[in-house]
């Protein structure tokens, strides 16, 4: 028994079923598939992707912190000055808020060079110092004990900054950009005279605080 074959289309219908096809929505343009760089699953969301993927990019996301922790000891330092009893401790830290002030307009200039907005970013770090610093200014002390332990939070808050302005002075210069590398290294001077300026004080703050020696006697 022979199968019944059908028969060939007519000329008419082959061009017929041509131009359907040729109106039919092309399907979407095959993409190279994107390799997620964890997991490595093709397609995978680019939002996945670490935004850090170069020393640019982490001098910029350090910059941030920075300009967040600069902005917040401009808020802090005038109340360190109030809490201060030492005159010369009051003044380094009015002498400070200066500095800090000018640091602020030194890193707006650093991201009017490289292209980014400096706010958004909250320095984690700088809230926990400062937080620590307000602390000491509540603390039921003597002044002179209260100075000292004022300088203390002072100092880590200095070295922190030391810590982030070298690292970021170190990134910009291997990157070549000299002009951000002077700003950095501007500030980081000011810092680290900062915290000498401090250990200078603190000789004769701790001896008193030792001794149970308020500062206005
Ligand atoms: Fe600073
Ligand atoms: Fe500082």
């Amino acid at each position: 028994m022979r199968l019944a074959t059908s028969a060939p289309p007519s000329p008419r219908a082959a061009l017929a079923a041509r131009d359907f096809i040729a109106l039919r929505p092309s399907p979407l343009p095959l993409r190279p598939a994107r390799w997620h760089r964890d997991c490595e699953i093709p397609g995978a969301p680019t939002h996945a992707m670490p935004k850090i993927e170069t020393l640019h990019d982490l001098l910029i996301e350090e910059l941030k912190d920075l300009y967040s922790a600069e902005t917040q000891l401009v808020k802090a330092l005038p109340k360190m000055a109030k809490a201060a009893s030492d005159e010369r401790l009051k003044e380094g830290f009015q002498k400070h808020l200066a500095q800090t002030q000018e640091q602020v307009s030194r890193l707006d200039q650093i991201a009017k060079i490289l292209e980014f907005t400096p706010k958004g970013k909250k320095c984690l770090a700088m809230e926990g110092l400062v937080a620590e610093g307000s602390e000491k200014i509540s603390d039921d002390a003597s002044d002179s004990v209260r100075d000292a332990a004022l300088i203390c939070a002072a100092q880590k808050i200095e070295h922190y900054e030391i810590a982030g302005y070298g690292t970021l002075r170190e990134f910009a210069e291997l990157l070549g950009y000299d002009e951000v590398r002077a700003l950095l290294e501007a500030t980081l001077e000011e810092e680290s005279a900062a915290d000498e300026e401090l250990t200078e004080i603190a000789s004769s703050i701790n001896i008193e605080a030792e001794q149970g020696i308020e500062s206005d006697e």
